[in-house]
C-alpha cells in the first residue's frame, strides 16, 4: 500500500486552512510538514504553532519533517501541537538513539532523515525503535527542487536491510517526486510518498494524488 504525503510547504501559507481541506477531499493519506530552521538548512518555514494550528482542522495524520538542528530540544512541544509521526534528521543530532526514544515516550511514530550523502548504514542500530526512514532525494531546504536519482539505490539497500533484520519499516522518499518518476521510487522500495509542488501546482491535484499511489 503506498502512502502519500503532501507537503504544505508548497501551499500559499496565508490559506493553509484552504490547502488542508483540498488534500483531504483529494485523498491524501498524510500531511507532511516541513519545518526549517535556517541552520540545518539554508531556509525558514513554520514551526509548533502551524502544527498546532493545522491540528484543529484536520484528523489527517500530520506527518512532521523537522530539518532543525539539535531537534531533542524540541520533540515535546511538536509532541503536544498534535504531530504523530516525528522525523529527526541523522545529521542534526549526535544522539539520534536518544531523539527516538523521546518521540516514543511521547507516544508518536518514530522517523529518521537522511540527507543524500548519508548512507543507509548510518540507521542500522536505531531500525529497531524506528516506524519510518525518510530518504531525501533532493538536498533539504526547499520544494521544487530536481530528484537526485542515487536515493534509488539507498532505497533498496535500507529495504533489504530492513527485510533482512524481520522488521517493518515504512521508507518515505521526499524531494522532486511527481506521476512521471513514481513508479521507479516505489519498486525501489519506498511506500510513502512526499509530494510538494506535484500537488500544489496541478490543476488537478485528486488526480496527481491518485497517480502517485499508482491507482492510474
Ligand atoms: C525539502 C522538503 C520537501 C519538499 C518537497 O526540504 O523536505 O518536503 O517540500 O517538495 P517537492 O515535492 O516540490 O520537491
Ligand atoms: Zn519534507
Amino acid at each position: 500500500m503506498i502512502k502519500v504525503a503532501p507537503s504544505i510547504l508548497s501551499a500559499d501559507f496565508t490559506k493553509m486552512y484552504d490547502a488542508v481541506k483540498l488534500l483531504e477531499k483529494a485523498g491524501a493519506d498524510y500531511i507532511h510538514c516541513d519545518v526549517m530552521d535556517g541552520t540545518f538548512v539554508p531556509n525558514i518555514s513554520f514551526g509548533q504553532y502551524m502544527v498546532r494550528d493545522l491540528r484543529k482542522h484536520t484528523n489527517l495524520p500530520l506527518d512532521v519533517h523537522l530539518m532543525i538542528a539539535h531537534p531533542e530540544k524540541y520533540i515535546e512541544e511538536f509532541a503536544q501541537a498534535g504531530a504523530d509521526i516525528i522525523t529527526v534528521h541523522e545529521e542534526a543530532t549526535d544522539h539520534l538513539d536518544r531523539a527516538l526514544q523521546m518521540i516514543r515516550a511521547a507516544g508518536k511514530k518514530t522517523g529518521v532523515s537522511l540527507n543524500p550523502h548519508t548512507p543507509v548504514e548510518t540507521v542500522e542500530h536505531v531500525l529497531y525503535n524506528t516506524d519510518m526512514v525518510l530518504l531525501m532525494s533532493v538536498n533539504p531546504g526547499f520544494g521544487g527542487q530536481s530528484f537526485i536519482p542515487s536515493a534509488l539505490d539507498k532505497a533498496r539497500k535500507l529495504r533489504n536491510m530492513i527485510d533482512r533484520m524481520g522488521l517493518c519499516v515504512d521508507i518515505e522518499m521526499d524531494g522532486g517526486i511527481g506521476p512521471e518518476n513514481v513508479k521507479e521510487v516505489t519498486d525501489a522500495g519506498v511506500n510513502v510518498i512526499v509530494a510538494g509542488s506535484s500537488v500544489f501546482n496541478a490543476d488537478d491535484p485528486a488526480d496527481v494524488i491518485a497517480k502517485l499511489r499508482l491507482e492510474k
